[in-house]
């Protein structure tokens, strides 16, 4: 196996991991669970996102191209940044129930489109193919 496809198995491993664990841990925190305080759940989120981020710019140094250099990565790149503001929103600074619940369903709706963003390589994702 070559460095890039085992670079690319650890991201698509932690990409999936970091959602499915972004997922539980706002159900957990709408339904008052007292998981969401362990240790694990405060401290391997922040694992999974460093080896997903550190993959990705390994990628990105054996492509030898910026992530602005190309619209799928930027688009890709600007939801992302969304995404963390939106999780930080959910998890930790809104106020209300329903702050929390809005911003933790338009952060799994933006890791949705950074999905469909990277199986597509397009910026509008499937949509791309309408046009
Ligand atoms: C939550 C954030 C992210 C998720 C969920 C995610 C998800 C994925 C997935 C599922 C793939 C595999 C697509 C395929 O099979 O072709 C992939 C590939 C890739 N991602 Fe990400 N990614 C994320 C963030 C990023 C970021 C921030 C960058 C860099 C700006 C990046 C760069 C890449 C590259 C270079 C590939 C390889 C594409 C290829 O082999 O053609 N990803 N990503």
């Amino acid at each position: 196996m070559s460095l890039f496809a085992a670079l690319k198995l650890l991201h698509m491993g932690c990409a999936f991991a970091s959602i499915s664990g972004f997922a539980l841990r706002g159900y957990w925190l709408l339904s008052g669970n007292p998981l969401l305080r362990t240790p694990p759940a405060r401290i391997l989120p922040h694992c999974i996102d460093t080896l997903l981020l550190a993959s990705a710019l390994g990628m990105l140094v054996i492509w030898g191209v910026s992530p602005l250099a190309l619209g799928w990565l930027s688009a890709k790149l600007a939801a992302l940044l969304l995404y963390i503001v939106l999780g930080m929103v959910a998890l930790r600074f809104a106020k209300t129930r329903k702050a929390k619940c809005t911003a933790w369903l338009l952060a799994l709706a933006c890791a949705g489109y950074i999905l469909s963003v990277a199986y597509t390589k397009q910026p509008l994702g499937p949509l791309a193919s309408l046009l």
